[in-house]
């Protein structure tokens, strides 16, 4: 997420909790460690349309779209949601990477598999999406640090108020860290309140943004990086000049399978 003034700032196999202690990789830089503190901006944590959900995790192609895919204009020139991969594949596509910033943790990986089946069900939101926007955020890396001034922390890099990864609560605060992405936070930020998150953005329930799509995980993905959608164009930043191009375009070809690697958005 950013940091704007407004807000901001298995082969397949879904691991089982174990009682396996958990090696807490180290981090140098600023740690946002703290008690749980509460998610669900404004009282909302479900998306109300289900247009772009599905609970049924076969469903969708197993294997990557080929190369990275170039998109422009709105929302209706982004691919639909059955060219999505299927989520067993998707996250299994994704392993590998998220396993190297976690010093080869599988046990966190896991975690971070509990936490977005968890929070997709209970918010609505598909957990291909949830999916996408952690590895755009951190590459899956539990322990990544805080950035901003009014931080956004955790895998998701979430709204102020959001915390870290706490090594003594390894899946509580994995989770709490997913909820906070997605379902916004409720306090802690620097004005006592919290900050939106996902939901809050589908919806389209808030005075500040609008999303001219309601229900659209690709405009929600544009507002989640930049704070606004400028115009009828996702990769359009007027405005929010600070914030990431291909934000949009990386979430697209995040759920076709692209893995981060090559030239991506520069060679559109
Ligand atoms: C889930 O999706 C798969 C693949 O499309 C399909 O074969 C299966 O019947 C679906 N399961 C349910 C419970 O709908």
């Amino acid at each position: 997420m950013i940091a704007s003034q407004l807000i901001f700032a298995l082969s397949f196999v879904p691991f089982l909790a174990t009682a396996a202690p958990v090696t807490v990789p180290t981090s140098s830089e600023e740690s946002h460690v703290l008690s749980r503190r509460g998610f669900g901006y404004n009282g909302v944590t479900t998306a109300t349309s289900t247009a772009w959900y599905t609970d049924n995790f076969s469903k969708g192609p197993s294997t990557p779209a080929s190369g990275y895919q170039c998109y422009h204009g709105d929302v209706s020139k982004y691919p639909t949601k059955d060219k999505w991969m299927n989520f067993y594949d998707l996250f299994n596509h994704n392993k590998p990477a998220m396993l190297a910033r976690n010093n080869g943790n599988g046990d966190l990986v896991g975690k971070i598999w509990n936490a977005i089946v968890k929070v997709s069900q209970d918010a609505k939101v598909d957990a291909r999406v949830i999916l996408a926007t952690v590895m755009q955020e951190s590459t899956g890396q539990a322990n990544v640090p805080c950035t901003g001034t009014m931080p956004n922390c955790g895998l998701m890099q979430a709204s102020y108020g959001s915390i870290s990864f706490n090594p003594a609560d390894p899946q509580g605060s994995i989770t709490e860290t997913i909820r906070e992405g997605v379902q916004g936070t409720n306090s802690g930020g620097p004005y006592g309140g919290g900050g939106p998150g996902l939901v809050q953005f589908l919806n389209n329930a808030l005075s500040w943004v609008t999303n001219p799509w309601p229900g659209n995980p690709y405009a929600a993905a544009r507002i989640y990086n930049s704070g606004h959608i400028s115009n009828n164009n996702l990769d359009d930043l007027t405005g929010s000049e600070w914030s990431t191009k291909s934000y949009a375009n990386d979430i697209a070809n995040r759920l076709l399978g692209w893995d981060g690697s090559g030239a991506g958005f520069a060679a559109c």
